[in-house]
């Protein structure tokens, strides 16, 4: 509790902080002073959004309160969702996204999966020097949607492979700022909800691995390569798997630096 109280405490501290110098009228900033303190408002507001969305998240699948609601989506949108909300953070960071191009739609809480991806490049942008590349892949293995993150940084502190998972587990290397050490355990949580696995490794040649796979089961909707409506998505007559759900096109983050 009160690492966690610490943690919620120094973006706090920051934000209210800067916020009293921008209201002072008697010493007024220049114009270029006070966009810098807005920005650092905002970075520390984003900051303790996504603290607070872990306590949440991590609360949540404590209690069973975690409810998987399992869509047909493509990998492509739930990835290029992850990468649009962590713009900011990855902006250093060249991203590469290989997926196979008969990857078919997959059973997954869209929102969960996405949530997962998230934790992972956040992790691979802040343990990680600037600069360096991050790459995600997928492929299928017998049945087995087998997804992969991985950096090219310093890797895992050495013999935590597994502790990475625990809960309120962090490296004595990670950054003051990096959060509280929930971000794995809820990607653990998460894709053992699916029925999946998640395993965390560091590269031989340098940098770490995560790797998840979710089962594939059901029958994806047909998905005609040029024709992606509405009704070509409608799920098997008599079919209980997962609802279809309309892909969104996918914007290539490569090189997103
Ligand atoms: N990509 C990575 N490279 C190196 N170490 C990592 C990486 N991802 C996670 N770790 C290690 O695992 C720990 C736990 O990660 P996480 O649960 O996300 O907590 P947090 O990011 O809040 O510290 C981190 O503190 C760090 O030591
Ligand atoms: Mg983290």
């Amino acid at each position: 509790m009160s690492s966690i109280s610490h943690d919620l405490r120094t973006p706090l501290c920051a934000i209210a902080g800067s916020a009293s110098v921008l209201l002072d009228d008697e010493h007024p900033l220049p114009r270029s002073e006070q966009r810098e303190l807005l920005t650092m408002i905002f970075d520390e507001a984003d900051h303790l959004n996504r603290l607070v969305r872990n306590l949440l998240d991590m609360s949540r699948l404590q209690s069973g309160g975690l409810l998987v609601k399992k869509e047909w989506m493509t990998l492509e949108e739930v990835i290029g969702s992850a990468l649009e909300r962590l713009e900011r953070l990855l902006a250093r960071h060249p991203v590469h996204v290989a997926l196979p191009p008969s990857l078919p739609l997959v059973p997954i809480d869209g929102t969960l999966i996405e949530q997962v991806f998230y934790n992972l490049l956040e992790n691979a942008s802040k343990h990680t020097p600037p600069g360096t590349d991050i790459f995600i892949s997928a492929s299928i293995e017998a049945g087995t949607l087998v997804v992969q993150v991985k950096d090219t940084g310093p890797g895992l502190p050495a013999a935590c492979e597994d502790r990475v998972f625990e809960r309120f587990f962090r490296g004595s290397r990670a950054r003051q700022d990096s959060g509280v050490g929930l971000g794995l355990a809820i990607c653990r949580g998460i894709v053992e909800a699916h029925g999946g696995q998640i395993q965390a490794h560091s590269r031989p040649e340098g940098g770490a691995l995560f790797r998840f796979t979710l089962p594939l089961e059901g029958t994806p909707p047909r998905l005609p390569p040029d024709e992606r409506s509405p009704s070509s998505l409608e799920p098997h007559e008599g079919s209980a798997g997962p609802t279809a759900h309309r892909p969104q096109p996918a914007s290539d983050h490569a090189g997103a630096a």
